[in-house]
This record gives structure tokens, C-alpha cells and sequence, in this order.
């Protein structure tokens, strides 16, 4: 029996991202016959409430929110009341499980490290696997005591933390593009390239997610993670393989060539904001302060920016900014490699030529490489153009890609230990440099372009 344990089954990941995921997966008959699902929380439920919450959870979410399909994955689910800090409940809820288990932690980011404690008292059963969600850790240490307390639980190849980001189609696209395109590898380098982007800038506001998201801020919510692991998609050496180790060997070496900078210099480089209140797709937004469960005083961003630079023969002096904020006024989810201007331009009209961008977007995924061509009118003229080609919808969402592979025990797409610890290392300095208060805490009405860029 294929068995998905759900740690935090009660709470707003699950429901928004895992539930209508493994319905889609079913949907799609791409989970096996005898899967099933425990959930496992602190809420006094019993299995026919937390089925009704299944259900619910997936409607609404074509294709697996159909009724069949809710119902069945209903069915299939179960459920143990759990305190997931306490070895001897955390062994109760996995009891009667037969063969290597998976268990999914789904919780906010303070129970991770009593959990692993339990799941160790408790102890797991030889090859079962454990996902942790993101983020991993508040900081470098923690990530590090997480690292210890996970390898003495199980093995590092069966620790599978989730970056849902890297099963994005557009994210994914980097690799194919770049490795497999003659055209683009041979320019991928700081002699062709000036300056590379990478944003996230969604219509979305707090959510009713003020629990979790103010503690953390942009940067623990986004750059951390995600923006660094497109970086590191971008920036990486070509592996041999794309299997596991290769892969992630290459992106660990992206996160530790990026120069160690002190927090002053961290600092001049970063720009921190929240969003006041404005109006978003004609909705309005309060101000950042005023949403519920949010506390003044914690400072928070919702709005991050950082340049760094992957200080090695490839990349030398090509700053990479990374940028990330909610509710903006229009989304701009993209990667945009900027190129260099040609060394000599024989046209009359320099400023006609746009520089040479490739924009790899997402919602929708499409890829765009801005060129120069002959004007229509006079051929010696230049007129800008796009080439573009836009990608079919992404058959699988990216957590219904990730949870197969988690099923599957293939650990290629996901966060190794001294991955999350390096990524920590890189957005230190930034946290150290805004906990000093170094750098003002700017503000942008919500729906609005948000802040300007950090200037150099
Ligand atoms: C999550 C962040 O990891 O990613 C959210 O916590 C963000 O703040 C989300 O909105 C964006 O990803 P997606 O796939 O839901 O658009």
C-alpha cells in the first residue's frame, strides 16, 4: 500500500497546494491503485470531517476538483488526531502503516525541528521518505540543525525539501533551452551578457495568511528559496547528467561562488518595502498594517530586492537581481537575460537597435528573445521584433509533478541539505544589514509598479 502522510493536514498548505494536487494526480490516473491518504493534525477531527475538508479543499480546482474525483480521493483518506511534536502520538498516527512510509510536513516553519525530534523518537521504517516544506529554517543555523536532526532520521537521497518553483514548465525550460541549443550556451557567459533579472511581482496580497507570512517577508518567502534556485538554474556550469547529484552538485556550486558580501555592503544592495493601501485588479487593499494578524512592529516586507554577483570565470561582474513583492498592479513573473550591444553597429541609427533580451515567462509560460531586424520601410533602418514561442499549458501543476516524484523516491528536483544551508549563507548579510535597520523600510501603494531598483 502507497500511503501519503500529511503532517499540518488541517492547515492552508495542504488545502491549497497538496489536496487539490493528489486530485489532480487521480484525475489523471497517475497515482497508483492502492494509494492512500492519512492526514494528521492537532484538530479534533475524526475521519469523516477530515474527508468533508477534502473535499472542499479540491472543488473548485478543475480537473481534479470534479465530484468524482473529490469523492474518491475522499475515499481513499483517513485521519489521526496528532501532536506532531510528541514521539509516542507521531508513532500512534503511524501505526498500522505498512512498508517504508511517507510522511509530508506541511507545518509552519517553528514546528519543523520538534517534529523531526518525534519523527525520530518514533522512528521510521527502513527507505521511508520525508518532505519538508519550505522554509527551511529562519536562518543558517537552524537550517543546520534541521540537516542534523533529519540525516540522524532518515537518509539525505530520502529527504525531499520542496521548492515547487523548480516543477514550474518555464522553470524548467532553462535547462532545455540552455543545454540543449547550441545558440544560447555559447553566449551564456559575462563577454555576452550584461545583466541578468529575475522577478516575481504578483497581484496577490497577505491572503489571510498573516500567521505565517509575518514572520517571515518577501525575502524568507521568496528570495531565499525560489528566486535563488532559478539563479542557480541560470547560473550553473552544465551538468553531465540531470540526474540527482549532478544537478544538484552544479547548483550548489552557483550558491557558493556568490560572493560572501558583509552587511554593510549586503545592505546598498537590497531594497526593502510593504505595500499600503491601493487597489488591485479593482479590489481594494488595505494598507499592509491594517491586514489581520499582522503586528507593526515586526517590520515586515512584502517587497524584497537583491543584486548579487556568482563570482567565477563565467560570470564575473554580471550583477543578478532578484526581485519579489505582492500586490503589484500587474504580475511580472519572468527570468530576462539581458545581452550585451554588438561591438560596432554598421546602421546610421545606433539608438534604433533594442538590446538582445530573453525573457523566459511565466503565467503564461512563454519565451521571448527581443532581436533588431531591417524596417520594413528602409531596409537600412532597424525595427525591434520578438521571436516567441509560447508553451502549451503544463500538463501536471508543479506540486502534482513533485508529489510523483516523491512517490517515486526520485529526489533530482528538490533541495539538498547543504543546498538550503548555502542559500542562507547568500540572504544573511541582506537580513543581518535590515534587522540593523541599515536600510529604510520604503512603501508602494498596492497596485502599483512598487519600488525602483536599488541604483548600480
Ligand atoms: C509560495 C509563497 O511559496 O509561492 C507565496 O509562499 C507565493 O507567497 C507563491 O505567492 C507563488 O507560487 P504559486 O505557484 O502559488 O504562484
Amino acid at each position: 500500500m502507497t500511503t501519503l502522510t500529511v503532517f499540518g493536514a488541517g492547515g492552508d498548505l495542504a488545502a491549497r497546494y497538496l489536496f487539490p494536487a493528489l486530485a489532480d494526480l487521480l484525475a489523471a490516473g497517475r497515482l497508483p491503485g492502492d494509494f492512500r491518504l492519512r492526514g494528521a493534525d492537532r484538530r479534533d477531527w475524526d475521519d469523516d470531517s477530515f474527508r468533508h475538508h477534502v473535499r472542499a479543499a479540491v472543488a473548485g480546482h478543475p480537473p481534479g476538483g470534479a465530484r468524482d474525483t473529490a469523492a474518491e480521493l475522499a475515499r481513499r483518506a483517513d485521519y489521526a488526531v496528532t501532536d506532531v511534536t510528541d514521539a509516542a502520538a507521531v508513532a500512534e498516527a503511524l501505526k498500522n502503516l505498512d512498508g517504508p512510509l511517507v510522511v509530508y510536513l506541511a507545518l509552519p516553519a517553528r514546528l519543523f525541528e520538534p517534529c523531526v525530534r518525534a519523527l525520530r523518537g518514533a522512528g521510521l521504517p527502513p527507505d521511508s521518505r520525508v518532505v519538508v516544506e519550505k522554509p527551511f529554517g529562519v536562518s543558517r543555523e537552524s537550517a543546520r540543525t534541521l540537516n542534523a536532526l533529519l540525516s540522524d532520521t532518515v537518509p539525505e537521497t530520502q529527504v525531499f525539501r520542496i521548492d515547487h518553483f523548480l516543477a514550474k514548465q518555464t522553470v524548467q525550460n532553462v535547462l532545455g533551452l540552455r543545454l540543449a541549443n547550441r545558440v544560447f550556451e555559447s553566449v551564456w557567459n559575462a563577454q555576452n551578457v550584461e545583466r541578468v533579472e529575475i522577478a516575481w511581482e504578483e497581484t496577490l496580497a497577505l491572503e489571510g495568511r498573516a500567521g505565517y507570512y509575518d514572520r517571515s517577508g518577501a525575502l524568507r518567502d521568496m528570495l531565499q528559496n525560489h528566486l535563488l534556485q532559478l539563479l542557480c538554474l541560470v547560473a550553473m556550469e552544465p551538468p553531465r547528467t540531470l540526474g540527482e547529484r549532478d544537478l544538484r552538485d552544479r547548483k550548489v556550486d552557483v550558491l557558493r561562488s556568490i560572493q560572501p558580501t558583509d552587511p554593510e555592503a549586503a545592505g546598498r544592495h537590497s531594497v526593502r518595502a510593504r505595500y499600503t493601501a491601493g487597489t488591485v485588479d479593482g479590489q481594494r487593499v488595505p494598507d499592509y498594517t491594517g491586514e489581520v494578524g499582522v503586528d507593526p512592529a515586526n517590520r515586515t516586507e512584502t517587497f524584497a530586492e537583491i543584486t548579487v554577483h556568482v563570482d567565477n570565470w563565467r560570470w564575473a561582474g554580471v550583477p543578478f537581481r532578484l526581485r519579489s513583492g505582492k500586490a503589484f498592479g500587474r504580475p511580472r513573473k519572468e527570468i530576462a537575460v539581458h545581452f550585451r550591444p554588438v561591438p560596432h553597429l554598421a546602421f546610421d541609427q545606433p539608438h534604433q537597435a533594442v538590446p538582445n533580451v530573453l525573457r523566459l515567462t511565466l503565467n503564461p509560460d512563454t519565451i521571448t528573445l527581443d532581436v533588431n531586424l531591417n524596417g520594413s520601410g528602409d531596409p537600412f533602418d532597424l525595427d525591434p521584433a520578438a521571436l516567441r514561442a509560447d508553451l502549451a499549458p503544463q500538463e501536471l501543476p508543479a506540486y502534482a509533478r513533485l508529489l510523483l516524484d516523491v512517490l517515486s523516491g526520485d529526489p533530482s528536483l528538490f533541495i539538498r541539505g547543504d543546498e538550503a544551508e548555502e542559500a542562507w549563507r547568500v540572504v544573511e548579510p541582506v537580513l543581518e544589514a535590515w534587522a540593523r535597520d541599515r536600510v529604510p523600510l520604503l512603501t508602494y501603494p498596492a497596485g502599483s509598479t512598487g519600488p525602483a531598483p536599488a541604483a548600480g
